[in-house]
């Protein structure tokens, strides 16, 4: 993973303004000095809060979210599509902090970031009480961070058991954070126990991807039950729930089907954006990096574009 940079074209583009725009205000002294690599003017992605601060147009967000991608189901992409999703906010320049909530790690590793590069996980903060800012490590892209795991995390659900307010431990050490960062998004496991409990009463969003076969369809029952039972035993609710298809193959029967079936049940919260099948994901993940620098044009990140799109549909930037 690389810090992105953008053209004069590509920046003054993504702002919604001619080039030759850009620069006359440049030259006019509106703008502060663009930075330089090997002699040519670039943009970095935080600079897009201050553009478009000068040039008048709205923030990038105005509530700021926090989203956990849950699925009791494994295998679905989560740790993917949270992945790629994030490392895309953060390239269209917003303040992003991503949360491995899995002890297998894999978040982090969809990163390329490895044990020498933290030795704290969230274990030290949830039950040690390690200030939550010292676990927060820098990616090579300046505007997104993360909380990575590895198997140190493991024991932290027995941990949790004997502890006060067990459940909410996370929401109290995110508080004194959130308001740093426009998304927070975490990367849930596969299971329910407490440390994913925590996750959910942390966030205000639930993402939900799903594979287009029934298992899949039978397992959000499962899922809608459970944050029902949450919702009602913690006073707690929900602002947005996202449930979206992943891995789609539009030539399967099946996919069809199960498409149809979810339109027919889950319609309030079925996202229309359908994230296809694309091998070029598979590979990114494996690769360790972001789609949008693996593969930069191709379905993946089309879909993923369209995903942010309908999850931020007043976005003032042209992606
Ligand atoms: N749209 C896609 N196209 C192709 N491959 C995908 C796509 N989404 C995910 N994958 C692949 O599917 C596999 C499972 O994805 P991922 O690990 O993101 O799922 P998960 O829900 O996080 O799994 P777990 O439940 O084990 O945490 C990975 O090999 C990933 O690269
Ligand atoms: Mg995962």
């Amino acid at each position: 993973m690389e810090q992105p940079t953008y053209t004069p074209k590509e920046f003054a583009s993504l702002l919604g303004i001619s080039k030759s725009r850009l620069l006359k205000m440049e030259a006019d002294g509106n703008f502060p000095q663009p930075h330089k690599q090997n002699g040519m003017r670039v943009y970095m992605p935080f600079d897009i809060p201050l553009y478009l601060n000068i040039i008048g147009k709205d923030k990038l967000v105005v509530n700021k979210r926090r989203q956990i991608f849950l699925n009791f189901k494994g295998g679905t992409g989560k740790t993917s599509v949270s992945a790629f999703y994030g490392f895309r906010l953060a390239q269209i320049g917003m303040e992003v902090l991503l949360i491995d909530l899995d002890p297998q790690g894999h978040l982090t590793q969809c990163f390329s970031i490895d044990y020498s590069n933290f030795d704290a996980t969230l274990y030290n903060v949830l039950i040690e009480r390690m200030d939550i800012r010292e676990v927060i490590i820098d990616t090579p892209v300046k505007n997104l961070k993360l909380i990575p795991a590895n198997l140190d995390l493991s024991p932290v659900e027995l941990a949790l058991t004997s502890m006060n307010a067990r459940e909410l431990r996370l929401r109290k050490c995110l508080a004194e954070i959130s308001d740093d960062y426009d998304v927070i998004i975490m990367d849930a496991s596969p299971s329910i126990g407490l440390l994913n409990l925590n996750g959910i009463l942390a966030c205000n969003e639930l993402m939900v991807p799903v594979l287009a076969d029934f298992l899949s369809y039978h397992g959000l029952k499962i899922l809608f039950e459970t944050i029902a039972t949450i919702e009602e035993d913690f006073d707690f609710i929900l602002d947005n729930i996202y449930i979206f298809l992943n891995h789609y193959n539009a030539s399967l029967n099946i996919s069809q089907r199960s498409r149809e079936a979810l339109q027919e049940h889950y319609s309030d919260y079925l996202m229309k954006t359908i994230i296809r099948q694309d091998t070029k994901m598979a590979e990114a993940a494996s690769m360790g990096m972001p789609i949008h620098q693996y593969a930069p044009r191709t379905r993946g990140t089309y879909d993923i574009d369209a995903f942010i799109r309908e999850i931020f549909p007043k976005l003032p930037i042209a992606i």
